[in-house]
């Protein structure tokens, strides 16, 4: 059973990512996570009291930390999600996202190498350094076109520049020092366990709490929205037959216009949980749009599709009807959160 070092565990993707890999004894696994603000170890509550489950609270900018990691744990792969994640936050705060996502991630590649170079022939030639990065790094669409892994970088925000630069560190230590690395770009994400900062689950949260519904700008720019636990699914994939050097783009063709999103919400929460009067789509309201909000992104994932088979299991419909669902079912898990971390006050308002 392959050992592997998971990067941001306690965060959305990366519990999905381990709750998969543990959940089916798939891996024995690591969990190096600082616990941030978005790291939440009660994600993993269902997989924690596995054997094949283990927890190390640490900074991937700290060299010491993670050479230990490495040497103690002697992995076969290492999946990296940590990162800062909120495009509102990188307004409000840019250089965080510069020292994690830009050198947390260089310090990783560092490491991995001074790991990976001594090790026997096989297990080097069988290691993998996997990094996850998003689509954002290739920009902004305008109506019409996909982005392919062979779209020109032209990231437009912190968040997305800080992850385009760590992609490129990335592929700098892959093909400067042979290190096998794997990279995928993936859509935005959406499910269970998402913090309550992002689009779907702020929505659903303040429409519950009878809270206005806040929509940037007209609502027209457009997402493609994968549902994390095929994006958990296709990371594995990837990290088993995904060839070294090459970058997957994951994405399961379900564009929406943020209008579109929240009204689906609504109409969701207007049959699951009735209110007394009126609707839901009645506390929307459309306030100041984020600073150089990127319109459109769609994701072209045929690479994926065809050369390692990967096949996404929900469509947005679907998708979107069992994480309403689970946000009802779940407030043990969100609760706690809007009380104690982010009640849903506006982020990144400022230029
Ligand atoms: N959410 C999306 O829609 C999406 C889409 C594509 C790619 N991605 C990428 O996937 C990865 C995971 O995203 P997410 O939405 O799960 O993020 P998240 O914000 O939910 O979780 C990030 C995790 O990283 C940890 N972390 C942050 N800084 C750290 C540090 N210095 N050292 C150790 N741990 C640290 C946090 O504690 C948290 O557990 C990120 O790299 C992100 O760029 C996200």
């Amino acid at each position: 059973m392959k050992k592997v070092i998971v990067t941001g565990g306690a965060g959305f993707i990366g519990s999905a990512l381990i709750r998969h890999l543990v959940g089916n004894r798939l891996a024995e696994v690591v969990n190096l996570d600082k616990l941030t603000y978005a790291g939440n170890l009660e994600s993993l509550q269902s997989v924690e009291k596995s054997p094949l489950y283990h927890f190390e609270q640490a900074d991937i900018c700290d060299p010491v930390a993670v050479k230990r990691l490495f040497d103690e744990f002697q992995p076969d792969t290492i999946m990296h999600l940590a990162a800062e994640s909120h495009v509102d936050r990188s307004i409000d705060d840019p250089l965080c996202f510069v020292k994690t996502n830009v050198l947390g991630t260089a310090n990783l590649l560092q490491c991995a190498l001074e790991y990976w170079r001594p090790l026997p022939d096989e297990r080097k030639a069988a290691f993998r350094f996997q990094h996850i990065s998003t689509d954002e790094v290739y920009g902004s669409l305008g109506a019409a076109g996909f982005f392919k892994e062979t779209t020109p970088y032209d990231p437009k925000s912190p968040y997305s520049a800080s992850k385009a630069s760590s992609d490129h560190l990335v592929r700098a230590w892959g093909h400067t020092f042979n290190l096998p690395v794997l990279l995928s770009n993936c859509s935005n994400n959406y499910g269970p366990f998402h913090f309550p900062e992002k689009l779907i689950p702020l929505v659903i949260l303040n429409a519950l709490d009878g809270k206005q519904l806040p929509i940037y700008g007209k609502g027209e720019n457009v997402r493609d929205w994968l549902y994390v636990e095929d994006h958990a699914k296709a990371l594995w994939l990837i990290n088993e037959k995904g060839v070294p050097g090459e970058t997957y783009n994951i994405g399961g063709h379900n564009e929406r216009t943020n209008l579109e999103v929240v009204k689906t919400i609504c109409a969701i929460l207007d049959d699951l949980r009735p209110k007394a009067q009126g609707n839901y789509a009645d506390q929307i309201v459309f306030v100041t749009d984020r600073p150089g909000h990127d319109l459109r992104y769609a994701i072209d994932s045929d690479k994926l599709q065809k050369e390692l088979g990967w096949k996404p299991e929900e469509n947005f419909d679907t998708g979107i009807c069992k994480t309403v669902q689970w946000y009802l079912d779940n407030a043990w898990w969100w609760k706690p959160i809007r009380e104690k971390k982010y009640a849903g006050q506006r982020l990144g308002g400022k230029a």
